[in-house]
């Protein structure tokens, strides 16, 4: 079928929903309590960008993601699993704003759970 050969980022909708998708996951971190104490310091507008050019880049998209690998960005944070699925559940509340249909949002919770051993306690 030729729905199949698409990448993931044009079946999400591309540029302009990924880059929505990465808003809406920088702003319903920043407002959850389990997260928002490991982001006081930091920039929302810069981090959407990295966000938007990492999620894009992992789904297919053309952006030239400029920020750290997962390990080296979450080094050192001895992350938990809480905050990992904490995480997660928000990016399945933004994909769901976005209007993301349920093979999609199987498909990034895959990724998201492939970067665990990147992030968790590490
Ligand atoms: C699969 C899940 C995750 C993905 C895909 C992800 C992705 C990213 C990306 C792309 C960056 C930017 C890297 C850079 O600064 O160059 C980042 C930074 C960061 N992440 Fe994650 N992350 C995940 C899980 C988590 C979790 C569970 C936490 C803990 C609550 C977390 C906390 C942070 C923090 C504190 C930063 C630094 C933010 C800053 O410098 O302003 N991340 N993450």
């Amino acid at each position: 079928m030729a729905a199949d050969t698409k990448s993931l980022y044009e079946r999400l909708g591309g540029a302009d929903v990924v880059a929505s998708i990465a808003n809406d996951i920088v702003d319903i971190h920043m407002a959850n309590p389990v997260l928002n104490p490991r982001f006081k310091n930091s920039n929302p507008d810069e981090l959407k960008i990295l966000v938007r050019d990492f999620f894009a880049m992992g789904t297919g998209g053309p952006n030239n993601y400029k920020g750290k690998d997962m390990l080296s960005a979450h080094s050192g944070m001895n992350i938990n699993e809480t905050e990992m699925i904490s995480t997660i559940d928000d990016v399945m509340v933004a994909l769901d704003k976005n209007g993301v249909g349920q093979e999609e949002k199987n498909e990034v919770l895959a990724i998201l759970y492939s970067l665990k051993n990147d992030i968790l306690h590490v």
